[in-house]
């Protein structure tokens, strides 16, 4: 097998610190990678008046996968690009407690489900504005309750969409992905989580075209839950969850909170994928407070490794970086601040390697 082509790009505040940590284990491990680092970000912008200079694009068109760190709203066009212009709809983001991580729950042991984002619609559609264009566009419109846009008076309105085209590839994305962790194992249970008795419409559609893509998969034992009930599930009940399927913004959400119940932002990383090229990045943001520091935890981009390994169906890489990870969290002697420990992020990947090695 040749080696896989790989853009590694750190964007901004602790980003490129947890790049930089992910690629020493993965070039250190030899794995089969190619990885190239390519100008991006802030520091492209003051250099190069672009965010992804045509050279860091022309990169990312070729390469087999992406590791991406995080974007300060200045390098917003970047996520824009990594999801929407390369057609990533699927974000996978898995919740996994291993020993040793710094959660708040009494019983972490054994939490594992994955929670796949809806990536490219739902309330992310950037179709914002002035209440008056709806007022002059739809002079007609009434809501369910017999309101008018004209009662609203003055303001701005946002719009969710769901396309036929986005829920039903998202549904049968989600089925397939249930029905690939069964044959790992896993209970094969399937949770849609949406907000249908407010969002009658759109969140209809979501549970009708759900509802038709399962009956597909008769293996699939199939539930759903509101999104304010099951914010509350994640906490009290995360074991009872396999695969949670839901929307962009319930979704953003709700894997914030599902990062926590593990161990925090800093140990979740995830998976973009569905588009011509994919791309793996932590859940957690540019974090400026310790950005520059060498404090910021790699753990969320080093799993975004593991994940882009077994895109590429690498599984003895995939499974040799998550055991390194995982006996570093149990020996519990080289963590990170906000993990109990006073290691540094590169302290932190050194470790990690010496497990690989
Ligand atoms: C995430 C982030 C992004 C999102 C931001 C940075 C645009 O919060 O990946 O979860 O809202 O999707
Ligand atoms: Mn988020």
């Amino acid at each position: 097998m040749g080696k896989k082509r790989v853009v590694a790009l750190g964007g901004d505040g602790v980003g490129p610190e947890v790049i930089t940590a992910t690629c020493h284990i993965l070039k250190g491990g030899n794995f089969n990678l190619e990885i190239t680092e390519s100008p991006n970000g802030e520091a492209a912008l003051a250099k190069y008046g672009d965010v992804l200079p045509r050279e860091t694009k022309e990169l990312c068109e070729k390469a087999d996968g992406i590791l991406f760190g995080a974007a300060n709203p200045p390098s917003q066009p970047i996520i824009l690009y990594l999801r929407w212009g390369l057609g990533n709809y699927i974000n996978v983001r898995p919740s996994k407690f291993y020993p040793g991580m710094n959660s708040p729950l009494k019983e972490p042991d054994g939490i594992d489900f994955v929670v796949l984002r809806e990536n490219s619609e739902g309330m992310y559609t950037f179709a914002e504005g002035d209440l008056s264009l709806l007022r002059e566009k739809l002079p007609e419109f009434r809501t369910r309750h017999g309101k008018s846009i004209a009662d609203y008076g003055e303001g701005k309105f946002a719009l969710r969409i769901i396309s036929e085209q986005g829920i039903r590839r998202f549904a049968k994305y989600a089925c397939e992905y249930t029905m690939e962790r069964k044959r790992k194992g896993y209970p094969g249970k399937l949770t849609l989580v949406t907000k249908s008795n407010m969002f009658e419409v759109t969140g209809g559609l979501i549970e009708q075209r759900m509802q038709e893509e399962v009956k597909n998969y008769p293996e699939i034992k199939y539930g759903r839950y509101y999104v304010d009930d099951m914010a509350r599930r994640i906490v009290r009940f995360p074991k009872d969850f396999d695969v949670i399927a839901t929307s962009n913004l319930f979704g953003d959400i709700l894997t914030d909170e599902a990062a926590e119940i593990v161990g925090g932002l800093g140990v979740a990383g995830s998976a973009c994928i569905g588009g011509r090229v994919p791309y793996f990045e932590s859940v957690h943001g540019t974090a400026p407070d310790i950005a520059g520091k060498n404090i910021v935890n790699p753990t969320a981009a080093i799993l975004s490794a593991k994940y882009m390994l077994d895109y590429f169906n690498m599984q003895q890489e995939a499974d040799s970086l998550e055991r390194a990870l995982a006996s570093v969290y149990k020996e519990g002697k080289s963590l990170t601040k906000e993990q109990g420990g006073n290691a540094t992020t590169m302290e932190f990947a050194e470790e990690v390697l010496r497990g690989i090695k």
